[in-house]
């Protein structure tokens, strides 16, 4: 029976599911399946794209079948012949005997190496830019060599601004129901998977994927069809910042990823220790045992983390056989622009550190610490001093960390400014900074409006009795943190309920982030920043408005922005009810509580700095 999936007017999902399948390619196990796309668009000819792995073929065929009822298959759209998206091509051949195979000659090449049924007369051969037209749709061609193999290219289809993007954007995980990212919890219950998926299909080729995603910046997509995975119809720009970060092998986290290969237990308890020693200095850590953890989850996580400690124990005289095969598949993925920390074992001729830094050496713009610990059989008491120095040298090293996404755009061009975050204003809340020679501060503001597209412009309104709005007026430089749905009410509580004249704001913050202007941003919970330089301001009585130029802008996830009612409904904790007999009224903004009868007219919150009009009586 046939079980198929209208994406649009005239697009439907034809693939299918494999739950079955222990290890896709061979090598990468899938435990929550893989999905074979296929789509089929019904316009006066009907236009199938690619097709599906031969564990799915019976399935795959009814569908198409059912959609076309009755009606004959015009073109197949070949965009990658790797076997997973062509093994049904010789039984639609059959099916549909007229049907035209659309392909670049590298496919056909190809094509006639994997199948020996006469594919050259049939075939419809396009070259970069060309054009096909279906009817009302029409489809145009764009190679993408190396995304993931060299024959690949990708189909746009200007009528429902649609790229069938091949292997691009594609994920690990069956399709449970839900064709739509949207329809899921993706950054929860998927991102790992569709991150797993491009580090060790693409994680190669993020150069071939970088010219990709600056050719598609030109087309005007509302929906993204992959091979594999979940169809992408909103918040794009999501996905896409994300294919931006790991094709320029830059970090999505900021903390360390340790990883560590140990026989009876005693490499893996020095790097326990440094684990705890991290935690301690407020470090995010992620850790795995090389020899339990598949080599594939780790190699995600090495796209993940800026920072990789590495633990080993010498064997025959080398690394451990998992972590040098780890390795191995780390330098082949073409790991670069990350920060290393190495600490090796071995009982007489430990080695294993030395020649872990010559591998990890190979690796572009990889900076190893100088605070290599050498162990011999098991860590000792005065050695401890040794984990607490590297301890001290990562936390340095990630505090003079100027993020990697804040030096370029796509493709490590100098184009800075990422024209989609401005989609991510909303009446929300972000965080305000700016800087006064070398004194960092920052403030909780509600209001950042684009006003002109051309030169692209905002507005920012400020409480004038906040600091940082006294040094934007004095520097005429700021950047705002737009904060995400995730974003703890410490934040708040951080950068609303005190004053920077008297605090450091930023004090016990691991990381220092900061954009190309020097004005610290926020880099977690928040989804993207703005740098803007003051062109004109406006006294307001109690606000200041600054309307600025966008100088640089950065997408930092896909997380929906906090909307002022989401901070109401689900971050600002509930007011406690009163004791019986207090008189007062607290403040709707932070809950201060002022005790007294009755609140005078000019009153001004001491924590948060909003008027007496925000307060409510007890
Ligand atoms: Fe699922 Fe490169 O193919």
């Amino acid at each position: 029976m046939y079980c198929v999936k209208k994406i649009s007017n005239d697009i439907t999902w034809v693939g299918a599911n494999d739950r079955r399948l222990a290890m896709f390619e061979g090598v990468y196990s899938v435990p929550y399946g893989v999905a074979y796309n296929s789509y089929l668009l019904t316009d006066e000819k009907t236009v199938l794209f690619d097709t599906v792995d031969k564990a799915v073929r019976e399935r795959f065929l009814e569908n198409i079948e059912f959609v076309l009822g009755g009606r004959k298959l015009d073109y197949i759209v070949v965009q990658h012949v790797e076997p997973d998206h062509s093994a049904a091509l010789l039984d639609l051949v059959h099916i549909y005997p007229e049907v035209k195979i659309v392909c670049n000659e590298k496919i056909l090449t190809l094509l006639e190496q994997f199948f020996d049924f006469d594919i050259r007369t049939r075939a419809h051969i396009i070259i970069e830019g060309d054009t096909l037209k279906t009817g009302a749709h029409e489809l145009s061609f764009i190679m993408a060599p190396m995304v993931h193999w060299p024959e690949v290219m990708v189909t746009y289809d200007s009528m429902e601004k649609v790229l069938f993007s091949a292997d691009a954007f594609g994920s690990f995980g069956a399709l449970n129901g839900a064709i739509f990212a949207d329809e899921v919890d993706f950054e929860r219950d998927y991102l790992d998977e569709a991150r797993r998926y491009y580090a060790n299909i693409v994680g190669k080729y993020g150069t071939q994927v970088s010219a990709l995603l600056d050719k598609a910046s030109g087309l005007d997509i509302e929906m993204i069809c992959p091979l594999h995975g979940f169809v992408w119809r909103k918040d794009l720009n999501g996905i896409i910042s994300k294919y931006m970060l790991w094709s320029r092998y830059e970090p999505e986290e900021y903390g360390v990823l340790i990883v560590y290969a140990s026989v009876y237990g005693h490499t893996e308890n020095a790097a326990e220790i440094l684990a705890s020693k991290l935690r301690d200095r407020g470090i995010k850590t992620a850790m795995f045992d090389v020899s339990v953890t598949p080599k594939s989850e780790i190699v995600s996580a090495a796209f993940k983390w800026s920072h990789i400690a590495l633990a080993s124990t010498t064997y025959n005289a080398g690394i451990f056989i998992e972590m040098e095969a780890f390795i191995n598949d780390i330098t082949a993925h073409n790991i670069q622009n990350r920060t290393v920390a190495i600490i090796e074992n071995g009982s007489w001729a430990p080695t294993s550190g030395e020649l872990i830094r010559e591998k990890m050496e190979a690796c572009k713009n990889v900076n190893i610490l100088d605070a290599g610990i050498s162990i011999r059989s098991s860590l000792k008491e005065d050695q401890l001093t040794d984990i607490e120095r590297m301890a001290d040298m990562i936390n340095e090293s990630l505090k003079n960390t100027t993020l990697p996404a804040a030096q370029g755009a796509p493709g490590g061009t100098t184009e800075v400014i990422d024209p989609g975050t401005v989609f991510k204003l909303t009446y929300g809340l972000f965080v305000l900074t700016a800087k006064d020679g070398d004194k960092d501060n920052g403030c909780i503001i509600n209001t950042v409006t684009q006003i002109t597209q051309n030169p692209l412009r905002i507005s920012i309104a400020c409480i004038k009795a906040n600091y940082t709005c006294d040094i934007i007026l004095k520097t005429g430089e700021f950047n705002v943190s737009i904060l995400s749905e995730s974003v703890p009410f410490s934040t708040f509580q951080r950068f609303g309920f005190q004053s920077g004249r008297d605090t450091d704001k930023f004090a016990g913050m691991a990381l220092n982030a900061r954009t190309n202007n020097g004005i610290r941003y926020i880099p977690e919970h928040v989804n993207g920043v703005i740098s803007g330089k003051v062109i004109a301001n406006y006294d307001y009585g109690t606000h200041m408005i600054y309307i600025a130029d966008i100088t640089q802008a950065i997408t930092l996830s896909g997380e929906k922005s906090v909307t002022y009612q989401y901070y109401f409904d689900h971050i600002k904790p509930k007011p406690q009810p009163p004791k019986e007999d207090k008189k007062g009224y607290v403040c709707k903004i932070c809950g201060y509580v002022y005790e007294g009868e009755p609140l005078p007219d000019d009153f001004i919150c001491p924590i948060c700095k909003h008027g007496a009009a925000d307060f409510e009586k007890l």
